[in-house]
């Protein structure tokens, strides 16, 4: 995160929508609850850094001419891929004529082929990709993002990603935390079970660092099991870190109740939950995390996204953005495609990537929502916030704030922003 200094006061000044939440001091926001959040007329303070009052102070710094905008909490991504090396449009090529993706992966591509660019990148050149995306995500209104490891496939190689995903967090603006998706493919070498013993066996060197908050694991015909899954949980426990996981994703294995029982904070993707699990999640402490950017590109399933929030589970939206199945940063664009796909309200989409993302990184009591003391970490939409979804494609945001420091403006909306 920059170390730039917090601007003393930021006053933004008669915003046409304010996004508030349900009530005071909720860590998420469950289904239909949504439908509560405030998008009333308002005005924000922020002082030195944190949401100070609810009102315009002519004094301040920094004025924000909010008239006809939207005022938002900043977007939290929070599940990424981050930091990767390199591309892989020639696979989503083939993939849109039809070619599965476990056809690719099976022949070397896929995860595989990441592992590959990220090996013969050097730092610096997967750093500058990275912090490169990072600069789009402001721009799209992401103020705090997650970073997985995944693409090093060896030990050497995991922890190496987990160093890159710590040097991208103090190059970036935004806040970040770091997941070990130590599970993502089995390494050649391996079988799923040796890997495991791998997993084990290398988790103290991944603790020592001290920056991972979680554990996350890919459960798949081409990847690992239900069983590896409850040993991982295990081993996330045992390590006091949540444990996230990869389920559902193309194939249908009935890993959500395995999660669940396993403790888990999460479980992602979800296009193939069996019918019979809705209710078991919707029950649960953890979040369905769905993608439907990697569902869209992938003509995967369709995650029951509607279905969730009836029953009332804290469903989060984020981008999945990777090199292969999302190649897809903004927010604003996931929030189109699952108002659209699912079936839900802009307030239920605003819920999803904002306060339920964050408690699924455990920043809820400091991001997610605009509340007193939180963090002046802010978006400015140059429309109403239904119009995030209805002009599909259209980057609404005008200028992304984090601490109350203005981190992106655009060139249009720069006339908005005055110092005193
Ligand atoms: O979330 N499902 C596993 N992992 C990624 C894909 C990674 C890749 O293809 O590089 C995902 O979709
Ligand atoms: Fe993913």
């Amino acid at each position: 995160m920059s170390t730039a200094a917090a601007v003393g006061s930021v006053s933004f000044a008669g915003a046409a929508e304010l996004m508030r939440p349900p009530e005071e001091g909720l860590e998420h926001i469950r289904g239909l609850h949504a439908d509560a959040i405030g998008l009333a007329p308002g005005s924000l303070l922020v002082r030195d850094g944190r949401i100070a009052a609810f009102e315009h102070d002519p004094g301040a710094e920094l004025v924000v001419d909010a008239r006809g905008c939207t005022l938002l909490p900043g977007f939290v991504d929070c599940h990424t891929h981050l930091p990767f090396a390199g591309w892989r449009a020639a696979e989503y090529g083939r993939r849109v004529r039809g070619v599965p993706y476990e056809e690719i992966a099976r022949a070397g591509g896929g995860i595989g082929a990441s592992a590959r660019a990220l090996r013969e990148a050097s730092d610096e050149d997967v750093l500058e990709q990275s912090a490169g995306l990072a600069r789009e995500m402001l721009a799209a209104g992401t103020t705090a993002f997650e970073c997985k490891s995944g693409y090093g496939l060896s030990r050497e190689g995991e922890l190496r990603a987990l160093a890159l995903a710590a040097a991208l967090g103090d190059r970036v603006e935004q806040a970040t935390t770091s997941t070990a998706l130590l599970a993502h493919a089995v390494p050649a070498g391996h079988t799923a079970d040796s890997w495991m013993d791998e997993v084990e066996a290398m988790l103290p060197a991944v603790l020592a660092g001290g920056g991972v908050g979680a554990l996350d694991i890919f459960v798949e015909s081409i990847a690992f099991s239900n069983a590896h899954l409850e040993r991982l949980g295990a081993l996330a426990a045992a390590a006091g870190l949540a444990l996230r996981a990869h389920v559902e994703q193309l194939g249908c294995h009935r890993s959500v109740p395995v999660a669940i029982a396993a403790g888990a904070r999460s479980v992602d993707h979800l296009s193939q939950l069996h019918p019979d699990d809705v209710a078991a999640l919707a029950a649960a402490p953890c979040a369905a995390v769905l993608l439907p950017g990697a569902e869209f590109l992938g003509a995967e399933h369709r995650a029951p996204g509607r279905a969730l929030v009836d029953g009332g589970a804290i469903v989060v939206l984020s981008t999945d953005a990777n090199p292969g199945t999302s190649p897809i940063v903004s927010l604003p664009l996931v929030i189109g495609l699952a108002v659209r796909l699912y079936g839900l309200s802009t307030r239920e989409a605003l819920a999803a990537c904002t306060l339920n993302a964050a408690w699924t990184l455990g920043l809820e009591r400091e991001r997610g929502s605009l509340e007193l003391g939180k963090r002046g970490d802010v978006v400015l939409l140059d429309s109403p916030a239904e119009q995030i979804a209805y002009r599909f494609g259209r980057n609404p945001v005008a200028a992304t704030f984090i601490d109350g420091r203005p981190v992106h403006v655009r060139p249009d909306a720069a006339w908005r922003i005055r110092a005193r």
